[in-house]
């Protein structure tokens, strides 16, 4: 596929100092960007990253009608970049699209513009292991219209920023605390959408998690408030006796992580017992007091796995581990990385490989 591709007059990458690149916060010279109107999205293109024209009436501004992704690009080892698993990304974006009333989108087209993308941008994409080009695909209504419907037009843009290792100081347990105050999702709601939504619906526990000293909110069942659902921006497992457990996706309420896709995966051939099933916090705090609980982590695109040392419910904490990184998380987290930087043979075919 051939894209019309307009570049830039001024590149931004002389602002930018890799040293301290932290997340999010430097953008590369271009985006993809697709728009759809009278029915249809157009071919796709890249243009330079800048500014939009948008009125005050934009669909999005009013009604929250946006979805989005998370990916990421690394420099490979044996030349050239990895993108890992974009193609489940794409797909997940058309399943979120669908939840919150979004056209969905060409899949090959997106990946082709997603390498496009990185191909033109490649000089941004650190050097050093850990850091990485982070991908954001963006969808969202952008008619100008006051009525509570669908829009009838649409942006799709995909802009890239390089980003900073996640474990500069090392692969450090995070205290997470669980929310019996606030609900992420509830069935028959929007849990399972990238949508932005449930990020707004997340700041305020998010907020009280972090003046009281952890760095995330556990999420329970919306109805109950018992079953575990996930961690902030992260799906959650248990190493429970030998059983690697996950919350199934069965209730809508869980986003379908493709970390948790790849664990899983691994587990599965690592020979370990692997339960997608409900799992209530009394079953955890159960499993803890009796010492079966032996590790617990999250799993999710920006620290591919995050061990958790201490989860607070009710006031009282579980520590897990010895507040230490476990042999399981660290084996997942060393396969997936070691795939993702082009050290090992991606047996699985997980990433889309760009030549340079
Ligand atoms: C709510 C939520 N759950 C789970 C995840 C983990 O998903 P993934 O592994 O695809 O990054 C994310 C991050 O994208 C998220 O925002």
């Amino acid at each position: 596929m051939n894209f019309k591709v307009t570049k830039t007059e001024k590149s931004r990458f002389e602002n930018i100092n890799y040293e301290t690149l932290g997340f999010g916060v430097h953008f590369s010279d271009h985006v993809f960007i697709s728009r759809y109107k009278d029915g249809k999205w157009d071919d796709g293109a890249i243009e330079p990253y800048g500014l939009l024209p948008f009125e005050p009436g934009l669909c999005v501004f009013h009604y929250g009608q946006s979805i989005f992704e998370g990916l990421k690009a690394f420099e490979s080892l044996k030349g050239g970049v990895n993108i890992f698993r974009p193609d489940m990304n794409v797909n997940r974006l058309n399943r979120s699209a669908e939840i919150v009333c979004i056209p969905t989108y060409d899949e090959e087209r997106l990946l082709a513009g997603i390498r496009e993308l990185v191909k033109i941008d490649a000089k941004f994409i650190p050097r050093k292991k850990g850091q990485s080009l982070y991908i954001r695909p963006v969808v969202f209504g952008s008619g100008h219209f006051l009525g509570v419907t669908a829009a009838s037009e649409y942006h799709l843009i995909v802009m890239t920023s390089p980003v900073a290792s996640y474990y500069a100081a090392g692969l450090n347990p995070v205290k997470i605390m669980v929310s019996t105050d606030h609900v992420r999702a509830v069935q028959g709601g929007v849990g399972a959408a990238k949508t932005a939504a449930n990020y707004a619906a997340s700041l305020w526990a998010g907020m009280d998690a972090h003046k009281r000293g952890f760095s995330q909110v556990l999420w329970l069942d919306g109805v109950n408030r018992k079953d575990i659902d996930e961690v902030g921006a992260m799906n959650i497992m248990f190493v429970i006796d030998d059983e690697l457990i996950t919350p199934s996706l069965s209730k809508g309420t869980v986003l379908a992580g493709v970390t948790r896709n790849t664990v899983l995966t691994l587990a599965k051939e690592f020979g370990m017992k692997v339960s997608e099933r409900n799992i209530s916090i009394d079953e955890v705090a159960e499993a803890h007091a009796n010492g079966r609980v032996k590790e617990v982590f999250g799993t999710g695109t920006a620290a591919v796995i995050s061990p958790v040392g201490l989860l607070e419910y009710k006031g009282k904490e579980m520590i897990f581990n010895g507040m230490k990184i476990g042999p399981v998380a660290q084996k997942f987290y060393d396969t997936i990385t070691s795939i993702q930087y082009g050290e090992v043979e991606d047996t699985h075919k997980w990433n889309q490989h760009v030549d340079l």
